[in-house]
């Protein structure tokens, strides 16, 4: 099946989606046909990114300012795209933040609980709002973010209170999955891998260590990156009817180690023309 035409006629809400992979999964979702409703704390960002996102003509988007840690804000974006749209088709609480990297006394107590409100409570209260309105219709598909700490890896260190929120994220994607296990919806997961976004490139270090293993980080958002490409596919695939029966699975895109080779070759050479993808 075309990319263009797998989504044509389904309602998506993309949460933070301002920049980052947020974007581009809305972009994505966009020109496979769906409508798009994206998000950001900021007006100024919302309206600066509107354009980017009318370019494909099987799909109408709005852009509304929400902040995902408030409850009542999220219900008022579920409110404004049934208004525009009449129904939510996919949700994908995509909205996350961390700024520090460092031991874990070292992390302001403040940052500490946006990074749950964000991060955490702001996929409950996307759930929340998603699922009230899929379930009496008994279809849709709510598409959570998961992370560094969301896997079964060795503890992500530094990253205390972003790795605990994406931990939290991924059970509560399970355990919601289970409850709903005999509907028709589909809650899933989505580790996208590591991509060089401003979450990745503006994180502060707390310490020298932290110095050091940040350059651990650059290396692998060099060498260990994943593509636009594979989030787009990704993106579309488990939003499509290509995952309906399936629910309670965690989705990842993998690096192409061999792009990566391609890319690092070409910027040496002083070409830039894979940067552009
Ligand atoms: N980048 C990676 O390597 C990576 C790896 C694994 C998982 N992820 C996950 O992928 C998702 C996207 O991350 P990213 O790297 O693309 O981050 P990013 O570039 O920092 O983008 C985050 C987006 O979320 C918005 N946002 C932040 N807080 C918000 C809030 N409270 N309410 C509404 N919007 C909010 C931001 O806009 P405003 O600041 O204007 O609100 C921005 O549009 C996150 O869930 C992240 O955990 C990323």
């Amino acid at each position: 099946m075309q990319l263009s035409s797998r989504l044509e006629g389904r309602v998506a809400v993309v949460t933070g989606s301002t920049r980052g992979i947020g974007l581009i999964i809305a972009k994505s979702l966009a020109a496979a046909g769906a409508n798009v409703v994206f998000c950001s704390r900021s007006s100024t960002a919302v309206e600066a990114v509107y354009p980017q996102l009318t370019d494909f003509p099987d799909s109408q988007v709005m852009g509304v300012e929400c902040n995902v840690a408030d409850f009542d804000q999220v219900e008022m974006l579920a409110e404004k795209t049934l208004e525009r749209f009449g129904k939510i088709d996919i949700w994908f609480n995509n909205a996350a933040v961390n700024r520090y990297f460092g031991p874990a006394l070292d992390v302001p107590a403040a940052h500490w609980k946006e990074v749950i409100d964000t991060n955490l409570n702001g996929t409950y209260h996307g759930t929340m709002v998603a699922l009230k309105h899929m379930l009496p219709r008994n279809q849709g598909k709510i598409i959570n973010l998961l992370g560094a700490g969301a896997t079964d890896s060795p503890a992500d260190s530094y990253l205390s209170a972003y790795a605990t929120s994406k931990a939290a994220a991924r059970r509560f994607t399970l355990v919601v999955a289970e409850d709903y296990r005999q509907t028709a919806l589909s809650i899933l997961g989505l580790n996208p891998g590591l991509f060089a976004t401003h979450l990745t490139t503006k994180i502060e270090p707390l310490n020298d260590e932290a110095v050091r293993r940040m350059k651990i980080l650059d290396f692998g958002l060099n060498w260990l990156t994943t593509s636009p490409e594979a989030i787009r596919k990704t993106a579309v695939r488990i939003a499509s009817d290509a995952t309906n029966g399936k629910t309670g699975k965690i989705y990842r895109c993998w690096p192409d180690l061999l792009s990566n080779f391609q890319r690092y070759r070409a910027k040496e050479n002083g070409s830039n023309r894979l940067d552009k993808e």
